[in-house]
């Protein structure tokens, strides 16, 4: 178990494996809030899009730019996190963006092979001076599409990525190159357990043909010296305010709280309740 924000002794084999994985960084009782709030979610739902994965299958999740005051943005603005990311960064970071990806049971998608910073060097973003955190929501096994890495992969520098189906991937070539040379782990997870990994690290994830969901969230963070040089649909430097851990539960309740002001009848007023149907318009 590793509680944070995590200290550099524990983040001591990020440089050479270009991941650390944190068990139980996030309780029962937290990562429980996030999963109801998520699945319960229609908006979440409402903004997810899909993406056909190259194999047949397609990936779905829902992507945001800035943390927001709700349930999520709690999570990304976590010292355990956000700390985290700036002890890994060596600077002050800013939220680059969240993703909630919704890998169902029986038709959840495969991620191909690619590094994060494949995708993002296009946006003006100069160095791989970013990092992603995968919060699982749902257990990620073998059975259900768990993340897949090439250990040390981020030190091959940023591979060149190529459309497969709606997804760009890393240069097939050069992933079976490094597949040879290099272990691969799958990363499988409890909810509530964090990867930090490193832009440059190569993952990929298969279909989930199994019977449970793996609902991941994933916040990405970039270093303030690291500001795009240009706009793209990612924000340039945005401070960001972090907030204790405990805001995570106090935002739940909240929540809670709000969902049930949906204009609950106390029993007292409840006229049907005595007969009085007639009084009620
Ligand atoms: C991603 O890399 O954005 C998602 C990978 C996964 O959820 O398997
Ligand atoms: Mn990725």
């Amino acid at each position: 178990m590793a509680r944070g924000p995590l200290t550099a002794a524990f983040l001591a084999s990020y440089p050479q494996d270009g991941y650390v994985l944190a068990r139980g960084l996030f309780d029962g009782r937290e990562v429980g809030a996030l999963r109801r709030a998520a699945k319960e979610d229609k908006a979440l739902d409402d903004h997810s899009f899909g993406r056909a994965d190259g194999e047949g299958g397609v990936v779905r999740l829902s992507l945001w730019n800035h943390p927001g005051d709700g349930i999520y943005g709690m999570f990304a603005r976590c010292r355990s996190v956000v700390d985290t990311c700036e002890l890994l960064l060596e600077d002050e970071v800013y939220h680059y963006h969240s993703k909630m990806i919704m890998k169902e049971a029986r038709v959840g998608g495969a991620w191909a092979w690619h590094q994060d910073y494949g995708y993002w060097y296009q946006n003006g973003v100069l160095a791989p001076d970013l990092v992603s955190v995968f919060i699982a929501v749902d257990p990620a096994t073998r059975e259900n599409g768990c993340l897949q890495v090439l250990q040390g992969s981020h030190r091959c520098g940023r591979v060149d990525h190529v459309l497969t189906g709606d997804q760009a991937g890393a240069d097939p070539e050069r992933v079976a190159e490094i597949a040879k040379r290099l272990p691969l782990v799958h990363v499988e997870m409890e909810p509530g357990d964090a990867l930090f990994f490193h832009p440059n690290l190569l993952h990929r994830s298969d279909q989930n043909r199994s019977e449970s969901p793996r609902w991941s969230l994933i916040c990405c963070y970039n270093a303030k010296r690291n500001d795009p040089y240009k706009e793209s649909h990612h924000p340039r430097y945005t401070p960001l305010a972090k907030v204790e851990d405990s805001a995570i539960l106090a935002a739940a309740e909240k929540r809670f709280a709000e969902a049930g002001n949906v204009g609950w009848l106390d029993p007292g007023r409840d006229a049907s309740a005595r007969g009085l149907d007639k009084e009620r318009g």
